[in-house]
């Protein structure tokens, strides 16, 4: 089991998330970048793969672009289908895992948003998503994904780190039942297979502020370095079209940052 497979951390995602990036927003401009994309690529289908509860899907679907969605996760799947049976949306939402998901059509794009990718453990766990994707897509399809460059002054941090004990407080929120909760999390890394893996902990306060309640929740995802990703992609039958550096279209230079990644099935 993995953080967004607990029924509480699907639960509340996006509270928590809402709180994270008002703060320091990572992927500012996803939505819009996607719908853009979507209006240029989509004609032939949409899916929005490892969708969580739904963020990218729903905003599509808002806009009228009716998409698939998948994820592993049982319960990211359920709440973000309640969300768009919520919304009077009548969307396919179904739990699979991205190396293997098959919906018996084929699709023009393909999206993998916010750090989806990065949650394959392995480069031959990559691969075979890379190559299911490319299954599913049609010819000339895209898939966009995205990747973070690894920091060395992060990962050095992380390599001191006892995933056990050392929290670091991320944030504060309210979660789904009105209770207060802080969020904590100790993330290690190893720089041999480039696997960051910690625990997040979730304690619950009540209106008194005496604890009640602690979770602990573990996370593993893996660094991709941008060399790799580019000779992975033309591994698995893609042209890398462009790698942007954030999500307002602006094309990545020397300097470490998120990667927006579109990458062109090959024929
Ligand atoms: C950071 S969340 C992003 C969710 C969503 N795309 C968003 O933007 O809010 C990563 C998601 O990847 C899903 N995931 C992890 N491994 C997966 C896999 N092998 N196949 C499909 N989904 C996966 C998790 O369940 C989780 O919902």
């Amino acid at each position: 089991m993995d953080l967004h497979d607990y029924r509480d951390v699907a639960e509340n995602y996006d509270r928590y998330l809402e709180v994270m990036y008002s703060v320091r927003d990572n992927y500012a401009g996803f939505r819009e970048f996607y719908l853009e994309l979507a209006k240029q690529y989509g004609s032939g289908g949409v899916v929005d793969i490892a969708c969580g509860t739904g963020a990218v899907l729903l905003y599509l679907a808002e806009h009228g672009i009716m998409t698939d969605g998948t994820d592993l996760s049982e319960e990211m799947c359920r709440v973000a289908a309640s969300k768009a049976e919520k919304m009077g949306l009548k969307l396919n939402i179904y739990p699979a895992d991205m190396t293997k998901f098959c919906s018996g059509r084929k699709y023009s794009l393909a999206i993998i948003a916010r750090s989806g990718f990065m949650h394959l453990p392995s480069p031959e766990l990559q691969r075979a998503a890379l190559m299911n994707i490319r299954e599913q897509l049609e010819d000339g399809g895209i898939l966009t994904l995205n990747t973070f460059d690894p920091s060395p002054l992060f990962q050095e941090k992380q390599m001191a780190t006892d995933p056990e004990k050392d929290y670091v407080f991320q944030l504060e929120y309210v979660n789904s039942e009105g209770y207060r909760e802080k969020i904590w999390n100790a993330v290690a890394y190893d720089p041999v297979p480039q696997i960051m893996h910690g625990n997040w902990k979730f304690e619950t306060f009540d209106a008194e502020g005496k604890k009640i309640g602690e979770r602990i929740r573990p996370l593993t995802m893996r660094q991709t370095y941008r060399q790799e990703m580019r000779y992975l992609a033309e591994l698995c039958g893609f042209e890398v079209l462009k790698v942007c550096s954030g999500y307002h279209g602006q094309e990545a230079g020397n300097e470490l940052s998120g990667l927006v990644w579109l990458l062109r099935k090959k024929g």
